[in-house]
């Protein structure tokens, strides 16, 4: 399992930290949310507990490893957690290295931007021939997705492709323009859990058909999601890393630490900060608490990457405002390992470190990282992964996805609406001349008001 270090968040090692019967005092109130939430399970927990979305990835088996490369065209919640995944689980150079090198599994692209000069080098780099395209999203309306699927559309004809054969469509069961085109046309098809919104969503097809291709065991990511969900329910406050996660942080944001760091040191887990700010940031970021009263809460999140954040940031988070609670990513087993030389054993500032692990280097410098903020009366919290596999990669995702309704307990908001990434959304809408948006084209009025 993975294991939660929670000493440098405890007032009693830590100036700035929380005192022990501060957060004891709700574990009552936890503890009866995850009696009530495991009755009436959300749907990314459901999502786990069946065969039928990892079956319905399966069944796609024979279709996808006729590919060479699979390029997943979504944003947000349908694409973080694939390039997560992605950066975690496969080498930097994954999609540099030849078929055989990749036991046939095939390279790995995900466009989430509407930039034309990134998705014109993405598209370079692949042959449509021999390219699926997974167009994920979960409303089919999202005007990134679309967009970058109108130019791939436009590009498998140009090459006289059939669409069909090199296109699969992720998204609602019912809803959506992409559901109709899919069954109008006979693309196939993957469905989203209705109930499992964007952000929620990777342990769902969104994520599972990218993972699948690239050689991910995919079972293996459910059994580590599963454990994390057992153990989230069964445990008590102080043996429950879910909830302390979000009982400490929503403490630290009580007194005013309203930005949450999370520093990877490991480059391959830093795209699970990048995953985790929108997580964070979408669910608990509100104007509105459940009783309609204008709260405006949320806190910040961060990510930053160790080593290399200690020549950037590190210096704010040691003696700027005390704004800030961190958590540290660490892993004990790297896959690979190097050992520096034993060059220039003279020079004292080049000697010490001839003999020793790479890997060693980096830890410590996490751990002396961790020791100078607590020096500083800075809170942290540490995650360490026993070795970067599925099993606690998916745990991971797991236990944040619950610290993140839990949080958005105790903000007493909804974690799981939107309301202002929805409004751009429409505005975009407006402005790109969509039929029946007019209203939000807040840009005419306020050129008429001038
Ligand atoms: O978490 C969310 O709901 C959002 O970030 C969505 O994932 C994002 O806006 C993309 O939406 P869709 O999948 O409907 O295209």
């Amino acid at each position: 399992m993975l294991k939660f270090d929670f000493t440098y968040t405890l007032a009693e090692n830590v100036q700035g930290g929380l005192g022990t019967a501060e957060i004891d005092s709700y574990s009552t109130k936890v503890e009866e949310f995850l009696k009530k939430l495991d009755e009436n399970k959300p749907g990314f927990v459901n999502a786990v507990l069946t065969r039928k979305w990892i079956d319905s990835v399966n069944e796609l088996s024979d279709f996808i490893f006729t590919f060479d490369n699979l390029v997943v065209l979504g944003i947000g919640g349908s694409a973080l957690g694939n390039i997560a995944i992605q950066n975690a689980l496969r080498p930097a150079n994954w999609n540099s290295l030849s078929v055989d090198e990749r036991n046939g599994y095939l390279r790995i692209f995900v466009v989430d931007n509407v930039d034309p000069d990134y998705l014109s080098s993405v598209l370079d780099c692949v042959d449509p021939k021999t390219t699926l395209f997974n167009i994920i999203s979960k409303s089919g309306t999202t005007a990134e997705p679309m967009a970058n699927y109108l130019i791939v559309r436009g590009l498998l004809e140009s090459y006289g492709l059939d669409p069909k054969e090199h296109l699969i469509f992720t998204t609602d069961p019912e809803k959506g323009v992409l559901r109709r085109l899919g069954r109008a046309e006979g693309i196939r098809m993957l469905e989203i859990p209705p109930d499992v919104g964007g952000r929620f969503s990777v342990l769902t097809p969104v994520g599972l058909l990218s993972a699948k291709a690239a050689g991910v065991d995919i079972e293996e990511l459910i059994i580590g999601a599963k454990d994390a969900y057992e153990k989230t329910i069964n445990s008590s406050l102080w043996e429950n890393p879910a909830a302390l996660i979000a009982v400490t942080h929503y403490l630290h944001y009580l007194k005013k630490r309203n930005i949450s760091v999370m520093m990877a040191y490991s480059n391959r887990l830093y795209y699970l900060a990048d995953w985790y700010r929108q997580l964070w940031a979408e669910s608990l970021g509100k104007m509105y608490d459940n009783d309609g009263n204008k709260v405006h809460v949320g806190q910040t999140p961060v990510k930053a990457l160790g080593a290399v954040d200690q020549h950037s940031q590190v210096q704010l988070y040691n003696e700027g405002p005390d704004d800030k609670v961190i958590t540290f990513l660490r892993t004990e087993q790297f896959d690979r390992e190097i050992t520096i030389p034993k060059i220039h054993e003279n020079e004292p500032e080049l000697a010490y470190l001839g003999g020793k692990k790479l890997s060693t280097l980096l830890n410590s410098e996490q751990l002396g990282t961790q020791l100078a903020l607590a020096k500083h009366g800075r809170p942290s919290i540490t995650i360490t992964f026993p070795k970067i596999d599925e099993y606690h990669i998916a745990q991971f995702i797991m236990y944040y996805e619950l610290a993140t309704v839990i949080a958005g307990h105790l903000f007493n908001i909804n974690p799981y609406d939107q309301p202002g990434v929805e409004l751009g959304k429409k505005i975009t809408y407006a402005l790109m001349g969509r039929q029946g948006f007019e209203e939000y084209n807040y840009s005419d009025s306020a050129q008429k008001r001038v």
